[in-house]
């Protein structure tokens, strides 16, 4: 190949990405979806290891919920047959345990706080993924 038509070609390959990332960006697309990174990084991470999710349990939900998420008495409920689970897809669940629920959310139904990520904020994505299948695998 002459050097000109490797020029040709990356300088293509370079303004067809240029369009494309306009065309993502656009201000109409932002206002429709305010955070679509986070959206990706949730759907791409759906198909989650209920495995590894239990073992994430373990460290960073079973001091409120139990160690097999039977629920702890005045802390957080029991994770199993959930109606709220039973509700929603594993990426909602996902989305859920990253939020968590405050105290003064109108579905609040204990009266105390879920903390976002069970107050562990180093869970990724894929974490978030693995913990709502082993979820899950107990309905
Ligand atoms: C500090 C205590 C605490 C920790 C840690 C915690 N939770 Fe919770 N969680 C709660 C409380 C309290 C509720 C119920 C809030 C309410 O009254 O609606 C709750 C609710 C939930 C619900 C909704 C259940 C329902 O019936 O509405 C899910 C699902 C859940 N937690 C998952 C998790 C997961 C997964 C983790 C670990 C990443 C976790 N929680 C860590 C306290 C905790």
């Amino acid at each position: 190949m002459t050097h000109k038509k490797i020029v040709f070609i990356v300088t293509f390959l370079l303004l067809t990405l240029s369009l494309v990332v306009s065309a993502c960006g656009g201000s109409a697309e932002v206002v429709e979806n305010p955070d679509p990174v986070g959206k990706t990084e949730i759907v791409a991470a759906v198909d989650g290891n209920a495995d590894a999710g239990q073992a994430l349990f373990a460290k960073s939900c079973a001091a409120c919920h139990g160690a097999n998420a039977e629920g702890v008495t005045g802390l957080g409920p029991d994770l199993h047959n959930n109606a709220f689970i039973g509700g929603i897809d594993d990426a909602a669940l996902a989305d859920f345990i990253a939020a968590g629920r405050t105290v003064n959310a109108p579905d609040n139904t204990t009266g105390v706080a879920m903390p976002p990520k069970g107050g562990n904020p180093a869970l990724t994505a894929n974490d978030l993924a693995d913990i709502a299948a082993y979820l899950r695998s107990l309905q």
